[in-house]
């Protein structure tokens, strides 16, 4: 079933409704009290729905939250499904009785009767987020036949309001799964041609090949890549919905990182399938304000290389001289990210003027031990940037924290033989990678650069979310250039 179709929006006729096999969905207010749609059905089962309502347990849950009732007499549905949500409620609230709402609907046809809700957008958003799942590779689909149908009073004015967030949705979707394809199936090729459906949604898409890269001089970048039998490339994605000069968003998109000669451990080792989270956010982006026609100029850039052991792989000492000119000396293969960043925020920075510069990468252990996996770590060069970063993220419900940056950090770079190594020591590990980064930055370029090894993947799951990928900061960044990048 095509996603379009399991979400629709209807007004169906009170018999449709009675007559309803799969589950139905109902609001209630915090008091109790029903919405008027939901009247003809507490009618039709003698007044079960307004005394569940108003029962004990009822008053005991939070908005978004649910009672329900199986198999309700005088009703053809399995399932009446009660939720607690106010009319004033707040867009979370709104978002989490659609997650809830898409968490019950597991194989079932939902009939949700949303007459009179406001926040409809937040609900169906909720819901199609929580509806996801990656189920291709699994043979038992647990979730094929979902369809949530959202009863309204007018289908089309509904449609036409909740797009834009369908549109959001769609991005997030993409980053997802982008994320939680292995790295057999997603390989650099693979990826390739994932960027290049983005032409569909009226996206440039430029692909720079191998040789491409070397005539351009991104060394750094092909040193990860060249281990692998897999070919390096950097996909260049660009949305020129306003004349002005582009925001630029730059992610790492390593398909799989096995530390190269520095070999990680093998415990957890199949998680680093996910080390292209970077550029698959970056994607995610790109597709989310093209499908909603931002007027706003982004362009998305991301190196996606493998990470490889082998007779061609870079070897911990070998000395190397990035696109920018500096040389560095590699004294761990495993601390690859930055060495793809470090050409690919160089290249940015010589090619466009950029306005300013997002990079986003899944750049080390180190933050998830600092801030663990609700918050991003932030490093920026420019506070009013890094101010409005933050401020969309809290408007969204992202969660982001901002590190130091602090010239103490340099000093731990400095190498014998070269311009700088790409590891420093045991301390501050995540601060000291953003160091390396910010070597490659301009000090007058607005700069901010995104730490998400901890909150790309969700091992429980999120609340809009299901466990594996989350798709963090797709939300934010669109909302970023919503506030400020669009020309009105
Ligand atoms: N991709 C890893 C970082 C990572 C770790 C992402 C765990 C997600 C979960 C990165 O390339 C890496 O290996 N970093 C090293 C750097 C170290 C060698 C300085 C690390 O964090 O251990
Ligand atoms: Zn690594
Ligand atoms: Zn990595």
């Amino acid at each position: 079933m095509s996603d379009s179709e399991r979400i629709r929006f209807t007004s169906p006729t009170k018999n449709e409704i009675l007559r309803h096999e799969g589950h139905i969905v109902l609001f209630a207010q915090s008091d109790g009290q029903l919405f008027p749609s939901a009247h003809p059905i507490d009618q039709a089962c003698n007044g079960s729905v307004s005394r569940a309502a108003s029962s004990e347990a009822f008053t005991k849950l939070k908005p978004g939250q649910s009672l329900s009732l199986e198999f309700p007499s005088g009703l053809a549905s399995k399932k009446l499904v009660i939720m607690k949500l106010d009319r004033t409620a707040q867009r979370f609230e709104a978002q989490r009785a659609g997650a809830s709402i898409a968490k019950q609907a597991s194989n079932t046809h939902s009939l949700i009767l949303c007459q009179g809700c406001r926040r409809l957008e937040d609900i169906v958003f909720g819901a199609k987020l929580r509806d996801y799942r990656f189920d291709r590779h699994k043979n038992d689909k647990k979730n094929e036949t979902t369809e949530m149908t959202f009863c309204v009073r007018d289908p089309e004015a509904a449609k036409k309001k909740c797009q834009p967030h369908l549109d959001i949705a769609a991005g997030i979707i993409f980053g997802r799964d982008l994320v939680n394809e292995p790295a057999n199936i997603l390989n650099t090729d693979s990826f390739v041609s994932r960027l290049e459906d983005l032409r569909d949604d009226g996206i440039e898409v430029k692909i720079l090949n191998e040789d491409e890269l070397k005539n351009i001089g991104m060394r750094a970048l092909l040193a990860v890549g060249q281990g692998s039998t897999n070919p390096s490339y950097v996909a260049i994605m660009e949305w020129k919905g306003a004349a002005s000069a582009p925001l630029v968003l730059a992610g790492k998109g390593v398909v799989f990182d096995t530390g190269g000669i520095s070999l990680k451990p093998a415990t957890k080792m199949e998680l680093m399938t996910m080390d292209m989270a970077g550029a698959a956010t970056v994607a995610g982006v790109m597709k989310a304000i093209a499908r909603r026609g931002a007027k706003a100029h982004v362009i998305g850039i991301v190196g996606l290389v493998e990470n490889m052991p082998g007779g061609q792989a870079q070897r911990p000492g070998d000395v190397i001289r990035s696109l920018k000119g500096d040389t560095i000396e590699v004294i761990n293969t495993d601390a690859e990210g930055r060495l793809v960043l470090a050409d690919l925020l160089w290249y940015a920075q010589s090619q466009y003027e950029p306005l300013g510069i997002i990079d986003l990468a899944t750049l080390t252990g180190a933050i998830i031990v600092s801030l663990g996996s609700e918050f991003a770590g932030l490093f920026s060069n420019h506070n009013k940037f890094c101010a409005e970063f933050l401020a969309a993220a809290h408007g969204v419900g992202e969660k982001a924290w901002r590190m130091p940056l602090d010239p103490s950090f340099d000093k731990s770079l400095k190498s014998r033989i070269a311009d700088l190594k790409n590891v420093g020591g045991r301390e501050a590990g995540a601060s000291v990678a953003s160091h390396f980064l910010q070597r490659f930055v301009k000090p007058t370029m607005p700069w901010i650069h995104l730490d998400i090894a901890g909150v790309a993947l969700s091992q429980r799951g999120t609340e809009l979310s299901p466990s594996g990928a989350t798709g963090w900061g797709i939300q934010t960044i669109n909302q970023l250039i919503l506030n400020h990048y669009e020309e009105r």
